[in-house]
């Protein structure tokens, strides 16, 4: 079978995660979370006292860190320095520095490096999830997925797995961290021109996860 390479963007709460890793284990693909590293060098940062809102301290900081991401999608996981980060990484702190330490640029390359290196030596293919692999990272990928999703659906999810947190305030906090990412000069949040957007606000996840593994098989078969 033809190696597949399969960039999924998209803002949070559309789905990203959970279909990317479904998409991979269906179709014997590796997976990366890009997510999770630029929230795994944020927690380096917040635990090594660097102030994530001096731009020039965190860019002299980016290339400190040892971040190493396990590719399997039935148990991805993430090091920093060979300390498993998986838990830290979600905590609330990290989510709310984790738009500015992405938006510096020694910070991108650095991630985007290690994100071509991955997905290079991926054996069988790879689904990478992010919210610049389409147009930045892997501007080559077989296919393009956008994820696209109601602010409302969005937050409600996020409540959801967030065991029942607050539906507005979440809501808020989502579109104030989409703004971040969608303004940021280095490689915003945005929709390739050649990708395929899913709007998933009607859909089940199982519906999303359906949508894009027909898409993927039909790639290949025009492969
Ligand atoms: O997918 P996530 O919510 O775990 O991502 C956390 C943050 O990381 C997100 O707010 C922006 C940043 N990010 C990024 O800048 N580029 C990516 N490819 C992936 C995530």
């Amino acid at each position: 079978m033809e190696s597949v390479i399969v960039a999924i963007d998209g803002p949070s709460g559309t789905g990203k995660s959970s279909t990317s890793k479904a998409v991979a284990a269906k179709l014997g693909l590796s997976y990366l979370d890009t997510g999770a590293q630029y929230r795994a060098i944020t927690w380096w940062m917040i635990t090594n006292g660097v102030d994530v809102d001096d731009a020039d301290v965190v860019a002299s900081a980016a290339g400190k860190p040892t971040i190493v991401s396990g590719t399997d999608p039935s148990h991805p996981t993430i090091t920093v320095d060979g300390v498993d980060a998986s838990g830290p990484i979600r905590t609330q702190e990290v989510t709310s520095k984790v738009s500015a330490v992405s938006a510096v640029p020694e910070v991108r390359t650095r991630i985007t490096e290690l994100q071509r290196s991955i997905a290079a030596s991926a054996e069988h293919g790879i689904v990478v999830e992010g919210r610049d692999i389409g147009t930045t990272v892997l501007p080559d990928a077989d296919l393009k997925i956008f994820l696209t999703a109601s602010p409302e659906a969005r937050a409600a999810r996020r409540s959801g797995e967030l065991k029942g947190a607050d539906v507005h305030a979440t809501r808020e906090a989502l579109i104030k961290r989409d703004a971040a990412d969608s303004s940021r000069k280095t490689s915003p949040l945005a929709k390739a021109d050649d990708a395929v957007e899913v709007d998933t606000t009607q859909l089940t996840l199982q519906q999303v996860i359906e949508c894009v593994v027909t898409l993927v098989e039909e790639k290949r078969a025009a492969a």
